[in-house]
């Protein structure tokens, strides 16, 4: 079957809008560790896909789903121990007091019970977010969204707060006037919530900003944000939805590089590997006086499979030393970007911490006017030369490069001297 062919008859199925990457879509058959093979049997390297954080098909997370959906899957209202097992083991690998968890079986589910909760403990309803988030797409996500369009108008409860970006910043400014201008910002979005009679319930964030192009940030700016939140009655939800499981190199999660401990933690995306598996983690206390007030029910988040995935995800990480390795080839990709930004002018900056880096693309270094459409162009070439990566933020010129965690040194080079070629031909 040709891709077009595939391509038609998915538009006849699921609407021509239903979104695919590159200017000719891949259509992929197979997957093993940090590779993928389309149906021609032609080879990538994935260095975009942090879904299957401990590798494609690991041997480890099959098996473990295998012979649990072998044995029993059922819905999440019997007792069963991997639920509990893995909830004791994930649960402390947070600083107090976060020590509960509530499974659901996407990020989007788990934000938008994140805000319920939010909503239920402060009493309040208005939303601080950044001026270009996306957090999931449930109704009142999309409310706070500004990174992609929704047809619900942005709420009236919410403000969007531009995140500091030292790349971006006026010459002269510090990094520590960034972050005080940022807090004042923060301050300034919760007077304006009280003006018009609405209390505050939450500052929601991505603790590494992923989808706003992993700016890069001035140290100590969430702390205050999060101290200014909690003063107005509100909570703090750090989305670790994409900085989670050891993405950053430094600390299991991406909270942890802010010093401040969150009210509600959200997970997902590399949590179950590609199984769907995602939740929240707060304070027991938190999640049953909401539990005492509302019926939270999810059928198949957290169910005896879920468990077992989410486990298996968990010893990987543990037995191959991932944020170990997250640390150690994600420096050496790091030095070997900053090399390449000193041969090809193209690129204005590169940033980024463990397996995830963004390299902004600028067709002048003063100006730094976005090369959007020479994004476009590298993200399709390193695709025709084996390599997967994609590009995000508005203007769509800053390269997403973030890997599966089990990423190696020979992978590193091999991708960063293919990135070299197609941009000496650009
Ligand atoms: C930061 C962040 N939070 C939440 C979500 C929503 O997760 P899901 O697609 O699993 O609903 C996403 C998805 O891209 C995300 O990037």
């Amino acid at each position: 079957m040709t891709v077009s062919t595939l391509l038609q008859r998915r538009h006849k199925v699921l609407g021509d809008q239903s979104p695919l990457f590159y200017d000719e879509p891949l259509h992929l058959v197979r997957g093993e560790g940090v590779w993928l093979y389309d149906i021609n049997g032609k080879r990538y390297l994935d260095v975009y896909n942090n879904v299957p954080s401990v590798g494609h098909c690991h041997p480890h997370v099959v098996a473990a789903l295998s012979n649990q959906a072998a044995k029993l899957n059922i819905h999440t209202r019997y007792l069963d121990e991997g639920i509990v097992a893995y909830a004791e083991r994930l649960t402390a690998t947070f600083a107090d007091p976060l020590d509960a968890v509530m499974f659901t079986c996407t990020g989007s589910e788990a934000n938008e019970l994140a805000l319920r909760i939010a909503r239920f403990a402060s009493g309040g309803h208005g939303v601080i977010v950044s001026d270009y988030n996306y957090h999931g797409n449930s109704t009142s996500l999309a409310e706070v969204t500004t990174a992609l369009p929704a047809p619900e108008p942005f709420g009236r409860h919410a403000r969007a707060v531009p995140i500091p970006n030292l790349y971006h910043a006026k010459q002269g400014v510090s990094a520590d006037q960034l972050a005080e201008e940022y807090a004042a910002k923060v301050a300034g979005a919760i007077a304006s919530l009280k003006a018009d009679g609405i209390k505050p319930a939450a500052l929601l964030i991505d603790t590494l900003f992923a989808n706003e192009g992993l700016p890069r940030l001035p140290a100590g700016f969430v702390d205050k944000a999060v101290a200014l939140i909690r003063e107005a009655g509100g909570l703090f939800i750090a989305d670790e939805v994409q900085a989670g499981f050891a993405r950053t190199g430094e600390h299991l999660w991406g909270h942890q590089a802010h010093k401040v401990v969150p009210d509600i933690v959200t997970l997902g995306k590399p949590m179950g590997n590609g199984h769907p598996l995602a939740g929240l983690v707060s304070s027991r206390e938190l999640i049953e006086s909401f539990g005492r007030n509302a019926m939270y029910f999810n059928t198949f988040g957290g169910s005896p499979v879920a468990a077992a995935v989410g486990m298996a995800v968990l010893d990987v990480i543990e037995n191959e030393q991932l944020l170990a390795n997250a640390h150690q080839v994600g420096a050496h990709v790091h030095t070997r970007l900053q090399k390449l930004a000193e041969k090809h002018a193209i690129i204005g900056d590169v940033r980024g911490k463990g397996l995830f880096f963004a390299m902004e693309l600028v067709r002048d270094r003063a100006s730094k006017e976005p090369a959007g459409a020479e994004a476009r162009i590298i993200v399709n070439t390193m695709r025709e030369n084996g390599v997967l990566i994609s590009k995000i933020g508005p203007a769509d010129n800053i390269l997403k490069l973030r890997p599966p965690l089990v990423f190696s040194i020979a992978n590193a080079d091999l991708f960063v001297d293919t990135l070299d070629h197609v941009l000496s031909r650009l």
